[in-house]
């Protein structure tokens, strides 16, 4: 079933030291993919987009795919996010469409802009009846190592829920985007999140999740993270099932059969994150 407001999905979890794993879709494959991994796992799922992803396959598409997969699956609760949006035209955009939640990544901005802005995005959201995600702090970026000083104070993320009221709230946890070289592991600061969980009590999430280990999933799942992002990992599996694929049979010229391989090798990886995160 559709789920109109993340939030449900998304709390539900939270109380039970569960969490949602929150996928990235570039395409329909992907998109069919993560609610046949959901479907086979019997566990509810994000599918979110982001504005780099809206450019190459329009918001609106992604509804229609979401209105499909809500008859073709209805016994698969997922929900439709904006991940990532860096402009109040985009979450409008897709709280128009009726996406079940809208993430207003202002982590760039000033505290105090990303405030305002993150304020704004609450009220408009708050006519939509869905839930806002926010971000603060910085993440580092692909190749920059994660620095102690990336954490943030508690009084910082305090301050930062309290002006904005903010449903779930994305900030630097140890990990960043991407996935590191073969053989590398992003890491959750545990100790960090317990430190703060203490105190925070709103569902956190996890960005940055692709080269993150099981157990450490599942560990944070313990500490209010309770919406886990992950994009990387199944661009990489895609990818790499494609190609290995169309090296082995050069002459295939049939799409549905290479995207075939692709979809199934991401269905699978999905399967595996959703395992750690909810059961
Ligand atoms: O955190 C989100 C993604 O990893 C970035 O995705 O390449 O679609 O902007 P993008
Ligand atoms: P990865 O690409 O590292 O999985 O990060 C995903 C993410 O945070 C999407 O918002
Ligand atoms: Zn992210």
């Amino acid at each position: 079933m559709y789920i109109t407001n993340s939030k449900d999905l998304v709390l539900k979890a939270y109380k039970t030291k569960k969490a949602i794993g929150a996928f990235n879709a570039h395409n329909l494959e992907v998109f069919e993919a993560v609610i046949s991994a959901a479907k086979s796992k019997k566990a509810p799922v994000i599918i979110q987009i982001t504005p780099k992803t809206a450019k190459h396959l329009p918001l609106r598409y992604f509804k229609k795919m979401a209105e499909a997969a809500d008859k073709l699956y209805p016994e698969v609760d997922f929900a439709l996010h904006l991940d990532h949006g860096d402009s109040l035209e985009i979450v409008q955009e897709a709280l128009e469409l009726g996406f079940s939640s809208v993430m207003f990544d202002g982590s760039r901005l000033s505290m105090e802009k990303n405030i305002k802005l993150t304020c704004q995005v609450k009220t408009m959201a708050q006519r939509f009846r869905v839930a806002v995600e926010a971000e603060i702090g910085e993440m580092p970026k692909t190749g920059d190592r994660f620095q102690k000083s990336n954490l943030l104070g508690l009084d910082t993320i305090e301050r930062f829920i309290k002006k904005t009221r903010v449903d779930f709230l994305a900030l630097p946890l140890g990990t960043k985007h991407g996935m590191p070289a073969p053989g590398g592991k992003e890491h959750i600061n545990i100790n960090y999140l317990k430190k703060i969980s203490k105190s925070i009590k709103v569902p956190l999430v996890l960005h940055g999740a692709s080269g993150v280990g099981k157990q450490e999933l599942r560990q944070a799942r313990r500490y209010g993270v309770a919406k886990v992002n992950f994009d990387t990992a199944l661009r990489k599996i895609f990818t790499y099932a494609l190609g290995k694929f169309l090296k082995a049979k050069p002459q295939e010229d049939d799409l549905r059969v290479y995207l075939e391989e692709a979809r199934l090798a991401t269905e699978k990886i999905v399967k595996d994150k959703i395992e750690a995160l909810y059961f």
